[in-house]
């Protein structure tokens, strides 16, 4: 009797979920027991183009849905819509998803009702809030019900999935591919203009562009960048803008005519990495540089409400700051001011792996479909 070949397709969307995915393709494809296709929704064009161009992979499928200020409503329907023709011809034994983004819900929802095994990479972060992140809280909490397999980076995540009666069975504490990522860009000779640019100063690298932060509390996290860079001269800001272009107005807005804050272009991720490797601190509202950041010994002053990555905080490489002006005003002036606080946070403490998740990911599939 012939065995059928299993068949697996990744599926990822957005920029973090590509650079935590890739390394686990690449994983897949040096195994030689089962086929694997990689489709992008499209959720982000530019941004994820540049990742799949840094790990050199060509998806199978693009559904190319990126629209300018699209809602959750554009993104939600344009995926489920044409992601099913490629689930119908493909008839995947099981769908892989990373995360909590729109492409990640949309892709698991599809794969449940075509009745096709979801492994969901990332599983089990939590605030507990659905309105923060929104939509990502709901988003990470829908896949959990319907997934088969739960790779949790961490035990706490592990914990979380327990305490919502999540079958133990189905789920794997991995690390995180994210770590994976970064073990493969870090580069001791790493050379950029910027960094030639904030030589002789503090390099102060900013992101942002959380969907619930659009408005009023990216606003008060401008101005008290702003505030800061004119009262501290020994520091230069780069803050690589994602191409959302409500972010980029505000930004253009309250950040241009200071010679010490530099706008630039989304980085390759190969850039950023090592930007984020060659800075003295980071403002952020984003998810996955919160995992980076602690094996980098880097401070990050998370510009939230809630962070679904406690672990970061206990290591004590991440400060939740909120949205307040005052607040983080006066965080990132006690880090310019107080080298004891600065050291605090600087230490290299990894909670999130080894850097082999991957592996240990296609591990336990292999080994599962094996025994099946
Ligand atoms: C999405 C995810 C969020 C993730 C973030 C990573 C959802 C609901 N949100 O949010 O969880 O943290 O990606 O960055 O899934 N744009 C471009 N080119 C690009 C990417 C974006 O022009 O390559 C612009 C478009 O105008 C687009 C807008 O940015 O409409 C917003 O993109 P979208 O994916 O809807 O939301 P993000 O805020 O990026
Ligand atoms: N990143 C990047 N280029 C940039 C900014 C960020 O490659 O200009 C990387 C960063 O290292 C991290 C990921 O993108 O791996 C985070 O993506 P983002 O902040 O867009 O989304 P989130 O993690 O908040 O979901």
């Amino acid at each position: 009797m012939r065995i059928k070949t299993k068949k697996i397709m990744v599926v990822f969307g957005t920029r973090p979920e590509a650079i935590k995915m890739c390394p686990l393709v690449n994983e897949l494809k040096s195994r030689n027991n089962f086929i694997t296709k990689v489709c992008v929704t499209g959720q982000h064009k530019q941004m994820l183009d540049q990742v799949l161009e840094s790990f050199r992979i060509e998806p199978d499928y693009n559904l190319h849905i990126m629209k300018e200020n699209q809602t959750l409503f554009d993104v939600t329907i344009n995926i489920l819509d044409k992601i099913k023709e490629v689930l119908d011809y493909e008839k995947p034994d099981l769908v892989l998803v990373h995360g909590d983004t729109s492409t990640t819900f949309v892709t698991a929802l599809a794969a449940y009702y075509n009745q096709i095994a979801i492994g969901h990479v990332e599983a089990g972060l939590r605030t507990n809030n659905i309105y923060s992140p929104f939509p990502e809280e709901f988003n990470r909490q829908a896949v959990s019900i319907i997934a088969r397999y739960n790779f949790a980076p961490t035990i706490n995540a592990l914990q979380n999935l327990m305490r919502e009666n999540i079958d133990r069975s189905t789920i794997y504490v991995t690390g995180n591919t994210a770590i994976d990522a970064l073990r493969t860009t870090i580069k001791q000779d790493y050379k950029h203009p910027i960094i030639d640019w904030a030589k002789g100063s503090k390099l102060i690298l900013i992101t942002a562009h959380r969907r619930e932060n659009l408005g009023e509390p990216m606003r008060h996290m401008f101005n008290a960048i702003n505030r800061i860079v004119s009262e501290f001269e020994d520091i230069k800001v780069v803050y690589p803008i994602h191409l959302n272009p409500i972010v980029r107005n505000l930004a253009n807005e309250i950040f241009s005519n200071n010679a010490r804050i530099r706008l630039i272009e989304p980085l390759d991720v190969v850039d950023f990495h090592n930007l984020m490797n060659a800075s003295h601190l980071i403002l952020t509202d984003s998810g996955g540089i919160q995992e980076e950041a602690p094996s980098l010994g880097k401070p990050v002053l998370v510009m939230r409400e809630t962070t679904e990555r406690p672990e970061g905080v206990e290591a004590g490489t991440l400060k939740l700051v909120g949205t307040e002006e005052k607040n983080i005003y006066d965080s990132f002036k006690l880090l310019l001011t107080d080298v004891n606080e600065y050291q605090k946070m600087a230490q290299s403490n990894n909670p999130y792996g080894d850097g082999f998740s991957s592996k240990r990911i296609v591990d336990i599939i292999e080994k599962n479909f094996w025994s099946e």
